[in-house]
């Protein structure tokens, strides 16, 4: 947890059902995700999923990252409520808005 000074990349996602705001930091060497970290300013099932999605990320080449939906995170914390499943949307969708502007500051 907690904002990555010298990430390649942060995504940056606002959940419109309530107003919470994510933001997920990625250190990449070579295609792989080398580090990761967030910052998550939200309920707790949200602060849960970054976490969890940290955790399911890491280590992952950037192309099986994209591959991490919502779903993936809330079954891996063994399912959410279904009025929090919006909150498992920072998570996932953070992580994709990251890899998404890494490529983009990347691409030749
Ligand atoms: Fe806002 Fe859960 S209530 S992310």
């Amino acid at each position: 947890m907690g904002e990555m000074k010298d990430a390649d990349a942060m995504g940056e996602v606002g959940n419109p059902t309530c107003g919470d705001m994510s933001y997920i930091y990625i250190k990449v060497e070579g295609d792989k995700i080398k580090n990761i970290s967030f910052q998550t300013f939200g309920c707790a099932a949200a602060i849960a999923t970054s976490s969890m999605v940290t955790e399911m990320a890491k280590g992952k080449t950037l192309e099986e990252a994209m591959e991490i939906t919502r779903n993936d995170v809330a079954e891996a914390l063994d399912g959410l409520p279904p009025i929090k499943m919006h909150c498992s949307n920072l998570a996932a969708d953070g992580l994709h808005d990251a890899i998404k502007k890494f490529r983009e500051k990347n691409k030749s």
